[in-house]
């Protein structure tokens, strides 16, 4: 068989195991997986003492997105760029319908937005903003290629903010539609409520930044959460709850997940290695974003969440606002525009603070990273897994090599970084994007806009498994998504070898 570009001698993780060997890649596909590859007449891309891994899927992500009075920061070129300088081959950005907008022409806007730009591939989940007029354009939207809406339960004066009414009726929907609905939980009227007792000039003068922290304790978005499971389990509709930041939630998830309750549960990587310390800062404003960092027990409670299951995803939530941007709060916490860069440093650091510091392994990484993103948001197999006729979307990174965070070295459009100054390793030194590489020696050698519009037909549990919802929930306590990844730590832990022998046969 001859390949196009043959990526030789890395630690490659794939689902069958993690083995030392070789990636044979035919056009925008892998070919083949085995020990000596021929290499004759193909690009040969050394990966000796680097890992191979699937390109990261960033399923949480707002480029040039008008919010909180602004825009974000990073549009499609450069949050594309910052992306696949951190190993990132997909991102999946949200459609939000401006006033009087239907969700048409939400997906038309952000198409543009993305068109000429992006140099990896991408699609939008569909916000739903107002659930009378939009309720009847999703079967279209599910014919267009759209399989993940959301609604956000707060926002009320950006005008996006949906009532219980929307969310039973929009699960409904996606229970009659196998998609699934993707929900920001927050309370938003004990919010509005905390948010109005802290506003006075002596309170904002006392606790400045702070109060971002102290006016969201974490039953704000533990009720919230609680609610949508609620209906969820009421309607059946799958429901994923995004950036996920509290311990409380954690614990309504799997606990729902283990009565067979189809609730998925993502967290992003900011609060995984940041907690609310950082609001007492000089310039602990930049920090703010929503929901707001929360305290180290937290922390240690969505680790937890993500080696025992419950807790399926990491993302960033990127939404980049600049140092002059973040300034508009002029001491008042309410006016901070809520949101950080994260692409560029997903896998940094997830690999550093996760897999170096001993949290999780290189394979339960990618599975958290790139392979169960790919299947809940209805991507895999193309997307999320080194395999035989998956897309040849790949990092190659160096165990240990790591570099120092610097604002003015990145691809990003931020002027700052939550992270500036810290050692990451992870950071791509090559990254591929449908078998092109778009990361040469850790520098964007990628084209804009040849990143691709991803069309899918399914999301959530219904995307990753043949048999119907019912047998799947008699199975018993275990969600089928902890299964999943359950088997395939257990799998890549056992089978590290066989792959690279099993898979040898497809390349010669
Ligand atoms: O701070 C954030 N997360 N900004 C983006 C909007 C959202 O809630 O995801
Ligand atoms: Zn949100
Ligand atoms: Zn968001």
């Amino acid at each position: 068989m001859r390949f196009d570009t043959v990526i030789k001698g890395g630690n490659v993780v794939t689902p069958a195991g993690t083995f030392t060997g070789d990636v044979g890649i035919s056009g925008e596909k892998i070919a083949a997986l085995g020990m000596e590859l021929e290499a004759e007449g193909a690009k040969v891309i050394d990966a000796r003492g680097h890992h191979v891994i699937p390109g990261v899927l960033d399923v949480h992500v707002h480029l040039e997105l008008p919010f909180c009075g602004t825009t974000s920061a990073d549009d499609y070129r450069t949050g594309t760029r910052a992306g696949a300088r951190g190993g990132v081959t997909t991102l999946i950005d949200f459609a939000i319908p401006y006033a009087g907008e239907s969700l048409g022409q939400a997906a038309d806007n952000w198409m543009k937005k993305a068109e000429g730009k992006s140099l990896i591939d991408y699609t939008f989940h569909i916000c739903i903003t107002r659930w009378k007029e939009h309720k009847d354009q999703i079967k279209g939207m599910v014919e267009r290629g759209f399989t993940t809406f959301k609604e956000f339960m707060i926002y009320e004066s950006e005008g996006w903010q949906s009532d219980d009414r929307a969310l039973f009726g929009t699960l409904e929907k996606m229970k009659e539609y196998g998609t699934m609905l993707l929900v920001h939980a927050e309370s938003a009227r004990v919010l509005d409520e905390l948010i109005e007792r802290y506003h006075t000039p002596e309170m904002m003068e006392r606790h400045g930044a702070k109060l971002h922290a102290m006016t969201r304790p974490n039953f704000v978005e533990a009720e919230a959460i609680q609610r949508a499971v609620q209906w969820c389990e009421a309607t059946g509709g799958q429901l994923y709850i995004v950036h996920m930041s509290t311990g409380e939630g954690a614990d309504i998830v799997r606990a729902a997940q283990a009565r067979g309750v189809p609730v998925i549960a993502e967290t992003c990587v900011q609060y995984l290695v940041l907690d609310d310390s950082v609001f007492g800062r000089e310039d602990g404003h930049l920090f703010a974003c929503c929901p707001q960092l929360k305290k180290p027990a937290d922390v240690e409670r969505l680790w937890q969440g993500l080696r025992r299951g419950e807790v399926s995803v990491i993302s960033t939530d990127t939404c980049t606002f600049t140092r002059e941007q973040k300034a508009m709060w002029q001491g008042d916490w309410t006016k901070i525009p809520m949101g950080m860069p994260g692409l560029e440093t997903l896998l940094p650091l997830a690999y550093t603070r996760g897999v170096l510091e001993g949290r999780m392994t290189l394979e339960e990484m990618c599975a958290k990273l790139s392979t169960n993103p790919a299947k809940i948001m209805g991507l895999y197999p193309r997307k999320g897994a080194i395999q035989v006729g998956a897309d040849a979307d790949l990092a190659i990174i160096h165990p240990r090599s790591a570099l120092r965070v610097a604002p003015d070295e990145m691809e990003t459009n931020a002027d700052w970084s939550p992270y500036e100054g810290w050692e990451l390793a992870g950071f791509a030194r090559t990254t591929l994007s449908r078998g092109e590489v778009i990361v040469d020696g850790y520098a964007v050698v990628g084209r804009e806009g040849r990143g691709r519009w991803l069309p899918r037909t399914s999301a959530g549990l219904e995307g990753t498994r043949a048999e119907p919802v019912a047998s799947r929930i008699s199975r018993g306590p275990m969600s089928p998504l902890r299964a999943m990844d359950e088997r395939e730590t257990a799998a890549a832990g056992s089978a590290a070898g066989s792959a690279a022998g099993s898979a040898g046969g497809a390349g010669r």
